[in-house]
């Protein structure tokens, strides 16, 4: 791997890739609440244990003499090439973080030749996001990342609205903007009881902190002027009416999916529409029955139902449930190049990562997320070079013994 022989030749690495060592890092730099907002999961915490722990239930059984030397990464997910099976989740805020927020991370995503992923709860608008993503792009194929598109590949992350007009509004802008698919988090709509947020009144929204998705919305303008509020002056109370237009605490159901499927075919010219959060055999069917061209199997990095399965354990049967052509991206709990492999086994098409690069983007802004994205990518290469595995194609189920619960 390339970037292990930088890292070789240089005498080191501009900080540990090591998971534990980089949420060190990320504790020490962030104020107490930009920690919690990253760190806090729902109640006991339960569910993110059982997230990592389903990791150790399978092994990998690696391969000997097996002429590794043309291994290639490269995935195709909706006609589109990537440099590795690996995307970024959708994460909210990000000027938590970082001053300069999503964007960044959308240029970095570019770079690599990997989905990005923007949050309706970004704190950046949906049109800086896309030209930071095309940036990063740009400047990945005048390196001569070998797979990379000069256009960014970008999935806008929805969070339903109930009032509609806001909602087709939001899908308007993403899909001018050029985002390919759209991924809508159903497990969301009310955050999970999280101790530490709670204690310290720990909502980003209430805070103020980047509303410009929101704020820059022509139909939340609208009512912004409606209710006399300047969305720069009022920075607060305009984080309160985003964050009750958006997680309002009323639960949909099924019978409004068709409509948000409909909406985003139709502004979109048909892209690709996913639901995120699912994590039973009977709702992965019941989103294919609807006609979502997938899911993301997740359980928000444990963050909403504590106590719950762990997001791995599931992914077997949920891929055969809903057969080998359904695209099933999977979340919630990745940390090393190990998970990435087993997850791939396990049926994924297309791992994405978190908290980790959250983490690089507090300890050190663009830099610090490069780092950590390379390290995860040069890390799966390198696992794929000893195992003995030259394509992603190659990593099935045959790839992994099951060791059980107490392995
Ligand atoms: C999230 N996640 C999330 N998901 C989503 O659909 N929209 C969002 O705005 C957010 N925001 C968010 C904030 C923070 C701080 C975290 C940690 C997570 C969930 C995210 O997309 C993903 O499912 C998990 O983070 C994946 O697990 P790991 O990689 O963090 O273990």
């Amino acid at each position: 791997s390339l970037y292990q022989r930088q890292a070789f030749d240089t005498g080191g690495a501009l900080f540990s890739s090591h998971p534990d060592e980089v949420e060190a890092l990320a504790h020490e730099r962030l104020s107490a609440g930009g920690w919690s907002y990253a760190s806090c999961n729902a109640g006991l915490g339960d569910t993110h244990r059982a997230n990592r722990q389903a990791f150790q239930h399978w092994r990998i059984v690696p391969r000997m003499m097996v002429d590794t030397n043309e291994r290639d990464t490269t995935t195709e997910v909706y006609g589109k090439r990537l440099a590795a099976p690996l995307a970024f989740s959708p994460v909210g805020i990000n000027k938590i973080y970082h001053p300069e927020g999503e964007l960044p991370v959308a240029r970095v995503a570019g770079e690599l030749g990997l989905p990005y992923s923007l949050s309706t709860a970004g704190s950046c608008s949906i049109e800086d996001a896309a030209a930071h993503n095309d940036q990063g792009a740009q400047l990945g194929k005048e390196q001569d990342r070998g797979s990379v598109d000069s256009k960014g590949l970008r999935y806008f992350q929805l969070y339903l609205p109930h009032d509609d007009e806001l909602a087709t509004s939001l899908l308007q802008r993403a899909a001018d903007s050029g985002y390919d698919a759209c991924i809508f988090t159903v497990d969301t709509w009310q955050l999970g009881w999280r101790h530490e947020d709670i204690r310290l009144g720990n909502y980003g929204f209430y805070k103020g902190i980047g509303t410009e998705l929101g704020a820059s919305d022509p139909v939340f303008r609208r009512k912004l002027d409606e209710w006399g509020l300047d969305p720069v002056k009022d920075t607060k109370e305009v984080g309160r009416k985003w964050i009750d237009s958006v997680w309002h605490g009323k639960a949909f159901d099924w019978s409004k999916l068709p409509w948000v499927i409909a909406e985003w075919k139709r502004v979109s010219g048909g892209k690709p529409f996913l639901l995120k959060g699912v994590q039973s055999v009977a709702d992965a069917l019941r989103a294919k029955e609807a006609g979502c061209d997938g899911a993301v199997v997740s359980n928000h990095a444990g963050r909403q139902v504590d106590g719950a399965v762990g997001s791995l354990d599931v992914l077997p049967e949920i891929r055969e449930a809903v057969g080998a052509d359904w695209t099933l991206m999977f979340d919630s709990g990745v940390r090393s190049g190990a998970d990435i492999f087993k997850a791939i086994a396990l049926g994924a098409d297309l791992v994405m990562i978190g908290r980790m690069w959250i983490y690089g983007l507090s300890i050190k802004g663009e830099e610090g997320v490069r780092h950590v994205l390379r390290s995860l990518l040069a890390e799966f290469d390198i696992l794929m070079n000893v195992a003995g595995f030259r394509s992603i194609k190659e990593i099935d189920r045959s790839a992994l013994r099951y060791v059980g619960p107490a392995g």
